[in-house]
């Protein structure tokens, strides 16, 4: 089932979304609502989606890039799914990039990021994990647990000059990006 995307300015987007109870864990609720996330991220072909922007007050987000339409110059990672997540460690080492939000249609924004980040979370049947991502797949990782804890890129962005329309993205940045100038 595809869910309906929140938008900006939806309450739950700013709030620090809460656990799922260990009672939860492994069930048929939590999996088939993981599974209609991950074909929600998929038809709006994101690269990762968290459980406030479909409306839900669960602390759960799932993530993918093959070949992403919306981020096609970026390195593809496999579907991942984690369930009570946080980062426990952040590099100092950041590096600026573009993101978008399908919760902030139309629009991206230049974000500076750590370059690595080490998750503590469950998976989707209750196994506690700890992970360090790198690169794009550190950048989605943080605006993922961002969305969890209440807040959006631009909230991290260095000024507001940094954000821009997508069609002036594409105009005036994307070959930039591409030829890696
Ligand atoms: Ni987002």
């Amino acid at each position: 089932m595809i869910l309906k995307l929140t938008k900006i300015g939806n309450p739950l987007l700013r709030r620090k979304i809460a656990d799922v109870p260990k009672g939860r864990m492994g069930k048929k609720t939590l999996l088939s609502f993981i599974k209609d996330m991950v074909l929600t991220m998929r038809r709006a072909q994101g690269v990762g989606l968290a459980a406030n922007q479909v409306g839900q007050n669960r602390r759960v987000f799932v993530m993918e890039c093959h070949g992403s339409k919306r981020y096609p110059q970026v390195a593809s990672f496999p579907l991942r799914a984690y369930v009570n997540a946080r980062i426990v460690e952040y590099s100092k080492e950041k590096e600026r990039g573009w993101e978008g939000c399908l919760s902030i249609p139309g629009y991206r924004g230049l974000v500076p990021r750590s370059r690595r980040v080490t998750l503590e979370a469950q998976t989707p049947g209750g196994l506690k994990i700890r992970k360090t991502f790198r690169g794009f797949e550190a950048r989605v990782v943080q605006h993922e647990v961002d969305h969890l804890n209440g807040f959006f890129y631009m909230d991290r962005m260095g000024g507001l000059k940094d954000w821009t329309h997508l069609e002036e993205f594409n105009r005036h940045f994307k070959a930039r990006i591409r030829d890696n100038k």
